[in-house]
């Protein structure tokens, strides 16, 4: 088993569990994350997902061992890496709970998860110019955004490694924590997710991934229907409602 599945009340971690190679995400890992978190991702009992590794490794980069002797034409006839655009689209919020390496694919897989947490010891980076080809699970683009052009092509062009503290002052990281308290931290943060509806924590991070994607006006008015959307739903007169009688809300979750 390469991922393992832990359940914590409303939170489902899943574990990458290939430690020979550092977590290495070869195309069996990223098939059986993605199957096993689809079905996390379709059960209204949960509400987040923390994407985690190991304490030395996150993972390691895509697998180079499988992609050493591939020519343009299978890598192109396999649309190679196309597989994890499943993972983008799944629906509910994930965290990334970082330690140690997350270089190439391991940056590219932490940057596809909603938000990245990182243990003080977490090291990113992508250094697949080293390898005499460029990031290809979506680095350029979504470190680029994530902490702008000059600090990317940094990352990009040298190979270097950031640290934790870098990543967290530069917007790539929400927050650090000490190793040993990086999972518990992450969970609590999760379970205060996973206690707001699941309609309402799914169009938040809808709309927030179109600011990505869309013009400032297109994505306020993206925005604007969402919220006008979610008017439709038993979480918003509960929420509201709580509000006003002074009390905690029971959100439905679904
Ligand atoms: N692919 C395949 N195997 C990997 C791997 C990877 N990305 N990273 C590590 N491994 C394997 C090693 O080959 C080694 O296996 P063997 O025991 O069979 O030799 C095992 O994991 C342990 O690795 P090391 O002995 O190298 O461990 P270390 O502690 O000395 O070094 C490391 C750790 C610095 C992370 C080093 O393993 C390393 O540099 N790994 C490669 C990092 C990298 O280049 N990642 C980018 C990959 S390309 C990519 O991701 C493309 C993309 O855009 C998606």
């Amino acid at each position: 088993m390469n991922i393992l599945i832990e359940r914590v009340g409303r939170v489902a971690i899943a574990q990458l569990n290939r430690p020979e190679a550092l977590n290495a995400l070869n195309s069996e890992v990223m098939q059986e994350l993605i199957s096993r978190l689809q079905l996390l991702d379709s059960d209204p009992e949960v509400g987040c997902i923390i994407v985690t590794g190991s304490e030395k490794a996150f993972a390691a980069g895509a697998d180079i061992k499988e992609m050493k002797d591939k020519s343009f034409l299978q890598m192109f006839n396999e649309d190679f890496f196309s597989g994890w655009d499943a993972f983008c689209a799944l629906r509910t919020p994930k965290i990334a709970a970082v330690s140690g390496y997350a270089f190439g694919g391991g940056c590219e897989l932490a940057m596809m998860c909603d938000m990245i947490f990182a243990a003080d010891s977490a090291s990113f980076g992508q250094p697949e110019i080293k390898l005499g080809v460029i990031p290809g699970m979506g680095g350029t683009q979504r470190l680029t955004k994530l902490i702008g052009k000059s600090k990317a092509m940094d990352m990009i062009l040298t190979g270097r490694k950031m640290s934790a503290e870098e990543a967290e002052r530069s917007g790539l990281v929400a927050r650090v924590f000490p190793a040993k308290d990086l999972l518990r931290e992450t969970i609590s943060v999760a379970e205060v997710i996973a206690s707001y509806g699941k309609p309402s924590a799914m169009a938040a991070r809808e709309t927030v991934e179109q600011a990505l994607e869309l013009s400032l006006r297109e994505g306020v008015l993206f925005e604007r229907r969402v919220f006008h959307a979610l008017f439709a739903s038993e979480d918003q007169k509960e929420g509201m409602s709580a509000f006003i009688e002074k009390r905690e809300p029971a959100f439905k979750h679904r």
